[in-house]
């Protein structure tokens, strides 16, 4: 951190030898592979300020939205692969690590996946059938070229007890252990993950414990666990950060941040968490930087990216990737989320697809 705090002091840019930029992936290539998320307008190569950042700085790619079931699966019977396939051929064009994201989840998941024909409640057997389909079809469809898929999204709340979803309710607990068997046999070179947010918080934590210990007792190969990192200026302390990190990788899995981003607009409410459902209101108040970031707050923001990639570089030998949930401030969902229609900051790259401090902190911790 007294590293960062001298470069950004005396304003010097981060030059390799030819005089380029530093890019991120070869800041991070001894640490961890570096992503973003990707949406369509990026990997349709449409906005291609943003598709030149994605291809100098990155070298792993998520779907923000194009592989969730509503996109691929919207209704019975009826699968819809258009976008998903400019995805992962995006992805092998440029050589990048491609993950699925994600299969089972309780969002994003159309109402008609849990009901039959005349709209009643299916039952637990129909479920497992439909969701069977679901995955071999989608993974099977990507065999070979997703390299990773979030198989189970968010399956844990609060309190470390397994979420009352409708794939809970239906089946029964042991979704789950369908889920990654029916993964882990459409493609058994695949990694499988579990992805949650808010696994910094303890209770929460020692649940997706439980439930990775489950698995892998009951012979599921878990290859990583996902830690969204959908952060806030103070939650989680680097001291949680570090311990959570620790403590997944004594279960001897890999750990990946998957979402990362850093919420600094005023909350609406005390929850931490990241439930996409969540919507309040606009008022001024929650919205104050529409004119552009004060540099005060933009140089606490680079301090807390700076403080949080040094505990990443110092479990880098647990920690398989880091990925961002999107390229520039101007793509990302906290523009819209819990709050719709904000001015949020919070990636490395600006609306101007200019490199922000947040990117001058980042590499100035990681490049060794
Ligand atoms: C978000 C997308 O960014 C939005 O575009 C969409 O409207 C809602 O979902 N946790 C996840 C992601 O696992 O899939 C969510 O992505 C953000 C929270």
């Amino acid at each position: 951190m007294k590293i960062f705090n001298t470069l950004a002091m005396f304003g010097i840019l981060l030059t390799t030898g030819a005089g380029a930029q530093t890019t991120l992936k070869d800041a991070c290539k001894n640490d961890f592979l570096i992503g973003a998320a990707l949406n369509e307008s990026e990997f349709t190569g449409q906005n291609s300020n943003a598709v030149a950042i994605i291809k100098t700085q990155f070298n792993t790619i998520s779907p923000e939205n194009v592989l969730k079931w509503e996109s691929v699966h919207p209704r019975s019977g009826e699968f819809d692969f258009t976008a998903a396939d400019r995805y992962v051929e995006f992805g092998e064009k440029n050589k990048m690590f491609i993950i699925g994201h994600n299969l089972i989840w309780h969002n994003q998941t159309p109402r008609w996946v849990f009901q039959d024909d005349q709209g009643n409640p299916l039952g637990r057997d129909a479920l497992l059938a439909r969701m069977r389909e679901h995955i071999f079809t989608v993974v099977g469809r990507y065999k070979g070229k997703i390299n990773g898929w979030d198989v189970v999204n968010e399956a844990v709340n609060e309190d470390g007890t397994l979420r009352e979803s409708q794939w809970k309710k239906i089946i029964g607990e042991d979704y789950l252990l369908k889920a990654y068997q029916f993964a882990q046999e459409a493609d058994p070179a695949a990694e499988l993950y579990y992805n949650d947010f808010s696994l910094e918080n303890l209770p929460k934590q020692n649940g997706a414990i439980a439930l990775v210990k489950k698995l892998q007792a009951q012979g599921v190969p878990v290859a990583a666990v996902g830690l969204q990192g959908h952060y806030k200026m103070d939650w989680p302390t680097t001291n949680q950060v570090d311990e959570t990190i620790t403590a997944f990788s004594k279960l001897g899995i890999k750990v990946m941040i998957t979402e990362l981003d850093m919420d600094l607009l005023p909350a609406p409410t005390r929850n931490q968490g990241a439930e996409v459902a969540m919507n309040f209101a606009l008022q001024a108040k929650l919205n104050p930087y529409t004119n552009g970031l004060p540099d005060a707050v933009q140089q606490k923001l680079a301090q807390r990216y700076a403080d949080l990639f040094s505990v990443f570089v110092q479990h880098r030998d647990s920690i398989s990737r880091v990925t961002f949930w999107g390229v520039t401030d101007a793509d990302s969902w906290l523009n819209n989320w819990p709050v719709k229609g904000r001015t949020a900051y919070p990636l490395l790259f600006g609306r101007d697809y200019k490199p922000k401090s947040t990117f001058a902190a980042v590499i100035g911790v990681v490049h060794q």
